[in-house]
């Protein structure tokens, strides 16, 4: 950790084109990245393979805070790095709609969001971070020197999801798709900790109508008018 060194959050719902503008900001600047939702989805699935109940605050606060979770940076990998629980790659795991579902309900926890703090701020490190999640500008980091927020409609981000996962050759009904957004949204918006809401200081950014190539111009135009690059 290094409270010196420079943070960008960018917060909101999934389908968002976040994670993509996070990692294309990261590469511009040659700064630091932290998926936060890595670390819920993670969390979500250690307790799942420890028969852990989603609904133990207790146990499943103890296992966020014990386990063996390491990141490999790999610009092969899809989301460019490899995701390591106890040494064995559980970066395709993590990504099941399954796997967000666990993490959106382990994640409304208090004590686990609490065993995970320490953990997303041991990535604040030179020359800079850009951290992607729910709650990056309004609790993990507080001070960030920018804060973006971005949104969609749910129609589009179901529509996205969609897209991606037919581009994997999976078949869901986008139906399906979008009453499960509607659900985690609900589920992430009206937790009593950590709710997903912009910070009073963030910068909104509507991506309905933008391809991601705008959203990153976009993303970029505010760094620069901060006087980040
Ligand atoms: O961003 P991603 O879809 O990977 O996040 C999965 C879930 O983890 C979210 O739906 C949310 O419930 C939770 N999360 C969170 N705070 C973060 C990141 C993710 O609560 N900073």
């Amino acid at each position: 950790m290094d409270a010196g060194a420079p943070v960008i959050a960018v917060d909101g719902p999934s389908g968002t084109g976040k994670g993509t503008v996070c990692r294309r900001l990261a590469q511009a600047l040659g700064w630091h990245f932290l998926d936060s939702g890595v670390l819920y989805r993670a969390v979500g699935l250690a307790a799942q393979r420890a028969g852990v109940p989603l609904n133990a605050e207790q146990p499943v606060a103890a296992l966020a805070a014990n386990i063996d979770l390491r990141f490999v940076p790999d610009p092969h990998a899809e989301y460019g790095m490899t995701v390591l629980l106890d040494g064995e790659d559980i970066s395709a795991a993590i990504r099941t709609e399954e796997a967000g579902g666990a993490a959106s309900q382990v994640a409304a926890f208090p004590a686990v969001r609490a065993a995970l703090l320490k953990r997303q701020r041991a990535f604040r490190r030179r020359p800079g971070l850009i951290a992607d999640g729910r709650d990056m500008g309004t609790v993990v980091f507080p001070d960030a020197a920018l804060k973006l927020f971005l949104t969609a409609s749910p129609e589009e981000r179901a529509r996205r999801r969609h897209n991606q996962l037919k581009e994997k050759g999976i078949d869901v009904s986008l139906r399906a798709l979008l009453e499960d957004i509607r659900a985690r949204d609900e589920r992430d918006r009206g937790r009593a900790i950590s709710p997903l809401v912009p910070a009073a200081d963030a910068r909104l950014i509507d991506t309905t109508a933008m391809d991601v190539e705008a959203v990153v111009n976009e993303a970029m135009r505010h760094v620069r008018e901060q006087g980040l690059a």
